[in-house]
């Protein structure tokens, strides 16, 4: 899904990650032959088989470039991509966006009721912190707890949730661009920046050595948002797989609604390469990244 633009190297690389995230939440998340039967479908019904997994790709790229072990990754991605899993089952809720498509299907509370829906976020939520706890992320517990704090404040008030709730409020208050900038930050920015320093949590990348890609990891967070805000304008609802033109129905502050289209387009592109910028110390062993953040202002869903 949306990868039609992606090089072939870097679309290679999604789709593994896509199958290794896909496998792993299958293996974890069997389904209880009780009454939780409806609550465990949800989660697997939210988590398997969609969805680009942008985040655990960053972790598993970035823990690869520095020599950390794929598997440990593979597992610290699921957790960020679980917790992402619950905010698109949230966020689509009718007291949020109230959105009835997300991956090509019936949102969650559409196909489980909205009870189920909530539980199933609650669930994915902690999840992701049982397997940052697990001993699959490695053998250190210094670098467990980093995973945890990393990805606990990167998802709340501070973090994603902090910029669902700036997002609400941009539909009855009056944004400018530095509020729908730190918005932005938050809602999208907040997740992707802790995917990057996950991986280099798992490699143990010395903290002098990360500002660069702290720097990549914030320009390629803010393009993301704006690219989804794009895409909420003019992009093809097939391809995205989710219900578009919202943004404005619903009279959100967006890059878009601000600066319009055009300048939306060529901010996001500015960001991206200025992303690619922040790599310059980097060889070959950062082309994955570049790609990436090339993609993600191209992108069709
Ligand atoms: C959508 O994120 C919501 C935002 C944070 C903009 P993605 O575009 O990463 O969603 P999927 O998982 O690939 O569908
Ligand atoms: C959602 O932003 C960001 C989250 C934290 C889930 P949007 O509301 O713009 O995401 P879409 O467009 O529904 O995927
Ligand atoms: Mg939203
Ligand atoms: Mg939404
Ligand atoms: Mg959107």
């Amino acid at each position: 899904m949306g990868l039609a633009l992606a090089d072939d190297l870097l679309g290679r690389s999604l789709q593994r990650v896509q199958r290794e995230v896909d496998a792993a939440f299958d293996a974890m998340l069997p389904v209880p032959e009780d009454s939780r039967a409806k609550l465990v479908e949800a989660m697997r019904y939210a988590a398997i088989g969609g969805g680009k997994r942008v985040r655990p790709f960053l972790v598993i790229t970035v823990a690869e470039m520095y020599g950390s072990s794929r598997s440990a990754a593979v597992q610290a991605g699921c957790a960020i991509e679980a917790i992402h899993a619950y905010s698109l089952i949230h966020d689509d809720l009718p007291c949020m966006d109230d959105d009835q498509m997300r991956h090509g299907k019936p949102t969650v509370h559409l196909a489980f009721g909205e009870a189920i829906a909530v539980l199933a976020g609650d669930c994915l939520h902690a999840l992701a912190f049982d397997l940052l706890t697990s001993p699959e992320v490695g053998s250190d517990p210094f670098v467990r707890s980093e995973l945890c704090g990393a990805l606990a404040r990167a998802s709340g008030h501070n973090g994603m949730a902090g910029g669902q709730v700036m997002d609400i409020m941009a539909g009855e208050e009056d944004f400018d661009l530095r509020a729908v900038t730190r918005l932005q930050q938050l809602k999208t920015g907040a997740l992707l920046m802790a995917a990057v320093e996950m991986g280099a949590i798992l490699a143990k990348v010395p903290e002098e050595a990360r500002a660069h890609l702290r720097a990549f990891a914030r320009d390629i967070g803010l393009a993301f948002q704006i690219a989804d805000d794009l895409l909420d304008h003019e992009g093809d609802e097939a391809k995205a797989g989710k219900a578009l033109r919202k943004d404005a129905e619903q009279g959100k502050a967006t890059f878009v609604s601000l600066m319009g289209a055009d300048k939306a387009r060529e901010q996001a592109r500015f960001l991206s390469e200025q992303a690619v910028g922040h790599l310059a110390s980097h060889g070959k062993e950062a082309d994955l990244l570049r790609a990436l953040a090339r993609f993600i202002v191209e992108r069709e869903g």
